[in-house]
């Protein structure tokens, strides 16, 4: 008998199924996917192309709704969620992070970390976000406008969007697919830095191995299923991994 530590998951997908049209054009991108983000940690999806990352991160983030099974957000369930309720759970609950930065050119750095908070109308935790634009490091941008930073300083105001309103947890989806190796090196140090030194959840939907070893743990899909899990990953190891499924079998 094992003694199972019980974390609790900041978001979860069971049994979750997505298929795309219908007939002759049926994709079922996801076939039946369980898994679990555990809260606080910094997991990674991983597998080939058209494996069903994105459609997994967009269900489990109630950005798409499954065709069958379920989607939570801590103890939230989205399906049972009406569209408005759906809206402030995104709003309010979670964090995106993409691979287009996303950013609004006519607002200044500092408007666009707090947009989400202003478009929300609620109070703003000036401590957190003091904290947050140390830990990405654009104190000295705070009143530049995107097109004056490079493509790493975007994509990091973005990832201080991101994790300004204290999301629950924080989704991206090739957050470094526009990087060079060590501008998306940075926004990788500094996704981790915001798991570790501000405890938040994020999950990064990622084909690089590299990128994925900055991960806590990887998660493995393959033809809309779950295949494998990999805690402490490395470069090397992912990459391996990654190599079993080109192995026709
Ligand atoms: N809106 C859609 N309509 C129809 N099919 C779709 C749609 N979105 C995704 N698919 C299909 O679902 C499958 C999974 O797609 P998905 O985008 O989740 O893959 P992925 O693992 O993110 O791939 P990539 O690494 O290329 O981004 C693919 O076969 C894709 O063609
Ligand atoms: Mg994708």
């Amino acid at each position: 008998m094992t003694t199972a530590t019980t974390v609790r998951a900041a978001a979860r997908v069971v049994d979750a199924v997505k298929v795309y049209g219908r007939g002759d054009t049926e994709v079922r991108a996801l076939d039946g996917v369980s898994v679990d983000f555990p809260a606080g940690r910094f997991t990674a999806i991983m597998g080939p192309s058209g494996s069903g990352k994105s459609t997994l991160m967009h269900c489990a983030a109630g950005l798409d709704t499954l065709t069958s099974g379920t989607a939570h957000i801590g103890g939230t369930e989205l399906g049972a969620l009406d569209d408005r309720r759906l809206t402030l759970l995104r709003r309010d609950r979670v964090g995106f992070v993409f691979q287009a930065f996303n950013l609004i050119p006519t607002l200044t750095v500092a408007e666009n970390i707090t947009l989400p908070l202003d478009l929300a109308g609620g109070g703003r935790d000036q401590e957190w976000l003091d904290a947050l634009i140390d830990v990405v490091g654009l104190r000295d941008r705070l009143h530049h406008r995107p097109s004056e930073l490079s493509g790493g300083q975007q994509q990091r105001v973005a990832v201080a969007r991101a994790f300004a309103g204290r999301p629950d947890v924080v989704f991206a989806d090739e957050p470094t697919g526009n990087l060079d190796s060590r501008a998306g090196g940075e926004v990788l140090g500094l996704l981790g830095r915001a798991v570790r030194q501000t405890s938040r959840t994020v999950v990064m939907v990622t084909h690089d191995p590299v990128a994925a070893a900055h991960a806590d743990e990887v998660v493995f899909l393959a033809d809309g299923r779950l295949v494998d899990r990999m805690e402490a990953p490395t470069a090397d190891r992912v990459l391996d991994r990654m190599k079993a499924f080109e192995v026709p079998a």
